[in-house]
């Protein structure tokens, strides 16, 4: 491994931080480059259960350097709520975990103005984690108050730079619904204390990422959410603020594209999705609750619900091109056990017309109906198994019918929540977990 991608091909909690972990033991770098606080990376480790927003999950195996690149967007209370629990377990983090001075920082305006628009009942709901994802991003493009975490590091401008933005968003706040204003005094002091406590991790990550690929570290770049939540080729609006899909691992990092060697697309062995947006192969039904519950499917971000679905090869065709996955890690597989049979759906019914290209539109979307092809499913528990070849045949025929409808190889295959629950569907090797070689 030298510079690998790990990229969620649905709409975000596919497993990608178990999967991260895994891989994290043979890693020198691990990345993040998209996304902020709206994640909740799942990680069961020994040491208990992890559920990271916007520290990398490699940050659990200390030989690693683990840096937030420059492309998520910053929020400084959650990172100090992750470093607090960090030290309560004794992981230590020193001199091992930096943060790009080209961050965009939450602030917390951003955090209700996110709130605010969710509240608004306008029709017009997103569904978000209410983080200020969107707001800090719009900000970040529209250039008039963004604050950077080079901006905070300057002790001497930092004032005034926040001045301005609290006066341009209080003078925005006038016209807003509840009119919350924001005091300067109070959020410079708090920002003051954030400084000092920052100022060890944040550093130019450029040319630090620069000269590790140099010199030949091996690098996990970690991403967030997933493709169909990518605000260019995701169900816009229905996506977050990023690019989840391949480029933004360049663009958030500084990372050439072409350095990046292996990418591994993390998708669930069915579909879910939180918030709003339409989800054609979505189960109301029986079968979703079984789903839900056997999946555990509730966000870990904000604990709601997930809705749940069959695996959807219209949208991971369309998911795999834009991730560039060189192959699937198939998660969450022992989820479908007990199903006497299990669907995927191959193409979608839109105004009478079979589609197999995933529309832009989400209202076309919307309308889509799924086509499905029917696999026989299987009552073993498949938990504690170990290789592809102890898995009952008809979850073998599953793997080898996504492998070819896809075309592309499913390298990994996850049967439970533990690091231990993961193997190599190398047919050549077999064995457990997703170690190469
Ligand atoms: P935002 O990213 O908080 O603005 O939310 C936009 C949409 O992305 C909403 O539908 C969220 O539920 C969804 N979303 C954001 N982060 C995640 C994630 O980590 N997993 C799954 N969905 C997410």
């Amino acid at each position: 491994m030298s510079i690998t991608a790990v990229i969620g091909i649905q709409w975000g909690d596919e497993g990608k931080a178990k999967i991260v972990d895994v891989l994290s033991e043979d890693a020198d770098y691990v990345v993040r480059f998209q996304g902020g606080a709206n994640a909740g990376h799942t990680v069961v480790a020994p040491a208990g259960k992890f559920i990271f927003h916007l520290i990398p999950t490699g940050i659990l195996h200390p030989h690693t350097t683990c840096v937030i690149g420059n492309g998520v967007v910053f929020d400084p209370e959650a990172f100090f709520a992750e470093l607090d629990s960090l030290e309560k377990k004794h992981i230590s983090t020193e001199g091992r975990l930096f943060v790009s001075d080209r961050c965009h920082i939450v602030m917390p305006y951003h955090r209700a103005a996110d709130a605010g628009e969710e509240e608004l009942k306008d029709g017009l709901s997103i569904g978000t984690t209410r983080r200020g994802i969107g707001p800090t991003y719009a900000e970040k493009a529209r250039r008039r108050h963004a604050i950077r975490m080079s901006d905070l590091m300057d002790g001497a401008a930092f004032p005034d730079h926040l001045k301005k933005a609290i006066d341009g968003e209080n003078r925005a706040a006038k016209t807003r619904q509840k009119g919350e204003t924001f005091d300067h005094g109070k959020i410079l002091k708090q920002f003051e204390n954030y400084r000092e406590r920052l100022k060890p991790h944040v550093k130019d990550t450029v040319p630090l990422l620069r000269d590790a690929v140099a010199a030949g570290k091996r690098m996990l770049l970690e991403g967030a959410q997933g493709v169909m939540l990518d605000v260019d080729f995701g169900t816009y609006p229905f996506v977050t603020s990023s690019n989840t899909s391949i480029g933004g691992a360049a663009t958030g990092t500084g990372i050439p594209p072409r350095k990046i060697d292996r990418v591994i697309g993390v998708s669930k062995a069915y579909a879910t999705r939180v918030g709003e947006g339409p989800f054609p192969t979505e189960l109301s039904g029986e079968l979703g609750k079984r789903l839900l519950e056997v999946g555990g499917e509730y966000g870990s971000t904000t604990g709601r619900a997930r809705r749940c679905g069959w695996i959807d090869l219209v949208a991971l065709r369309y998911a795999i091109h834009l991730a560039d996955a060189d192959e699937i890690a198939l998660t969450k597989m022992d989820v479908l056990s007990g199903l006497d049979k299990i669907q995927v759906c191959v193409a979608y019914e839109i105004g009478g017309s079979k589609v197999t290209e995933f529309p832009a539109s989400a209202s076309v979307l919307a309308k889509a109906k799924p086509v499905y092809e029917t696999l026989p499913g299987w009552t073993e528990n498949i938990g504690g198994i170990e290789n592809t070849r102890d898995l009952p045949a008809a979850a073998r025929e599953f793997i080898a019918y996504l492998e070819s409808a896809l075309s592309t190889p499913i390298g990994l295959i996850s049967v439970g929540a533990g690091r231990e629950a993961l193997f190599s569907n190398r047919r050549e090797t077999g064995g457990r977990s997703g170690r190469r070689g």
